[in-house]
This record gives C-alpha cells, structure tokens and sequence, in this order.
C-alpha cells in the first residue's frame, strides 16, 4: 500500500476551500503542494502565502516540492509557512547534500527530486540522509502530462538500493499518475503516489483516492 498525496496544482483555484474540504474528508494522507518560480520551470504556481493559508486548513501532511532555483534561500519561509516534507531537485540545488541537512535540521523530512533525464546514481552519495526520493515521471512544470514509463525501472531501482542499504527513504512518483499505472508502480517499491489531474478531475476524487489505497 502506497500514501497518496494529491497533487494541489490540479485543484479549481476559484473553489480552493472546496478542494481543501474534500482532502480533509478523504483518506489520503499527504497533500502535495508544487511550487513553480519560473525559472527552474517554465511556468509560475504559487509560494508560501498559499501553503500558509492551507496549513491552517488542513492537518494533513504538507508536502512541498519545490521547482525553484537554489531552493536553499527559501528553506526557512517554506519551514515557516508549515511544510512538513520539503523536497528539493538535484538539478537546481548545487549543494544537495548541505541543504538536506538544512532541511533536516529544521524539523522537516528532506527530500531529493529527480527530473526524468537525471540517473538516480546521481544522488548516491545523499541516500542515506533523504527522508524521501522524488522520481518525476512527467517532465516539471505542468500538471496533466502524459506517464513517462521508463519511471517504473527508476522506482525499481531505488527499491532495490534501499533493500540492499537498510536506507530509510519513501519513494514517491509525481507525474501523470493514473489508477492505470499506479498498480505496477506500487508493485515496483513506490510509497507515496502523488496524483493532481487523475484526482481532481475526477467525478469522485475520495473514491479515487480510496482505489489508489485499495493497491
Ligand atoms: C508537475 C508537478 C506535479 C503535478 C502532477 O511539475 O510536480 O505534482 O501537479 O499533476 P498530474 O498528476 O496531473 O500529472
Ligand atoms: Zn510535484
């Protein structure tokens, strides 16, 4: 069984109490909260007024994946503002293994991200110190985007370097998650299966949720 966490980019942001509400009564335990500047990917979401404003909302985990250039200038604000998990991407951190530990000192799980043309034998050397490894399985920027499948052998692999190392971290896959893939996603070592489009844009998004559990 995997968390799911949805994904808040998906959300109808003229009904934000409405997309809250309906986290809050379903069974998912996370909230995934994207956080986009414009220069680590083409496109602007939203920062740390909007996770405030959902912190005092929900009591739900807040998991924020920041797609934000040197993402240790903003660790403190986004600690502040009431994230829980913090994620950054080895593509745009030069010192992952220092802002991990930032991260962790804070109180926060720290996770690494990968894009899906990074090599998970790029992070090697900060396994042992990641709460969580993010795998994107679409490429950053945008919600609703097609699974890149070759995601599956990354999970695989993760799962397999865990087992070996007695390493702590969850796996989470971001990215075009659908009720069509998450099987064999789960199946492949994935803990957390983040989800916007397949959720929110369902007619019944708990039920969703519940057959993503149900894995
Ligand atoms: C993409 C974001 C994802 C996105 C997922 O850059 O990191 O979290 O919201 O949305 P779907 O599930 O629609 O691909
Ligand atoms: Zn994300």
């Amino acid at each position: 069984m995997a968390i799911v966490a949805p994904s808040f980019l998906a959300a109808n942001f003229l009904q934000l109490q409405q997309a809250v509400d309906m986290v809050n009564q379903s069974n998912a335990e996370w909230l995934h909260i994207d956080v986009m500047d414009g220069m680590f990917v083409p496109n602007i979401s939203f920062g740390m007024p909007v996770l405030q404003a959902l912190r005092s909302a929900t009591t739900k985990v807040c998991d924020v994946h920041l797609m934000i250039e040197q993402p240790e200038r903003y660790i403190n604000d986004f600690k502040q503002a009431g994230a829980d998990v913090i994620t950054v991407h080895i593509e745009a951190s030069r010192h992952l293994h220092r802002t991990l530990q930032q991260i962790k000192s804070m109180g926060c799980k720290a996770g690494v991200a990968l894009n899906p043309h990074t090599p998970v034998s790029q992070i090697q050397e900060v396994l042992h110190m990641a709460d969580l490894v993010l795998i994107m399985s679409v490429n950053p920027g945008f919600g609703g985007q097609k699974f890149i499948p070759e995601s599956i052998q990354k999970v695989a692999q993760l799962q397999q370097l865990k087992q070996t190392h007695q390493y702590q971290y969850l796996i989470e896959v971001d990215g075009g998650v659908t009720l069509d893939n998450a099987p064999l996603l789960v199946q492949s070592g994935c803990d957390v299966l983040v989800a916007g489009s397949s959720i929110f844009n369902a007619s019944n998004p708990t039920a969703v949720i519940d057959k993503m559990y149900a894995l």
